[in-house]
């Protein structure tokens, strides 16, 4: 009896130490998906809206994003509005600094693609810029500035 218990025990513990390897296994796969490709690997860790980054943000939109990209309809590319709540801050990140390789690889990207027929073009920004820009949409999805369209 004593022996048996032991041997349960012993079993119980491997296959806690399995689905512990598993689950970390799977959990740092749908983490990558979720990030895209690109140089952003390490998670961004999101402040409240900061009013200097979006307004910096906004300037860059301004110039280098509005040809294609509205927020309530669709331009050339999707409509932008809520795009922080449907993606993760990474991967939109990654979106901006590596549209091709995205439409390449990246399962969300290469279904928009096949939507809209367009590829995203990269457009000479800096990862300081996409930053900015993320926290552009951010501060457009929380209410805080309103689009310009
Ligand atoms: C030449 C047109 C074009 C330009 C310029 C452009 N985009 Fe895009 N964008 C697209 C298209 C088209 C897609 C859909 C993916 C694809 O087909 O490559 C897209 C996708 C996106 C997405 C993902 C949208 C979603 O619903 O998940 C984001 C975010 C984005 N663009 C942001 C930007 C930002 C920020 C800029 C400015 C730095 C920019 N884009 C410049 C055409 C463009």
């Amino acid at each position: 009896m004593k022996l048996l218990s032991l041997k349960n025990k012993s079993i119980s513990v491997s296959v806690l130490v399995l689905t512990l390897a598993i689950s970390v296994l799977t959990l740092n796969g749908c983490k990558n998906e979720e990030f895209g490709v690109g140089p952003v690997k390490e998670e961004i860790k999101l402040a409240p809206v900061d009013a200097n980054l979006y307004t910096k943000g906004e300037q860059i939109f301004a110039a280098k994003c509005v040809a294609c990209h509205k927020f309530g309809s669709r331009l050339v590319g999707p409509p932008l509005k809520d795009v922080t709540k449907r993606r993760r801050p990474e991967w939109i990140m990654n979106q901006i600094l590596n549209p091709v390789e995205m439409a390449q690889k990246d399962k969300v990207t290469k279904e928009l693609f096949a939507q809209y027929l367009i590829q995203m073009t990269f457009q000479d920004v800096s990862q300081d810029d996409a930053r900015a820009l993320l926290e552009y949409m951010r501060a457009i999805d929380e209410g805080k500035v309103a689009p310009k369209e």
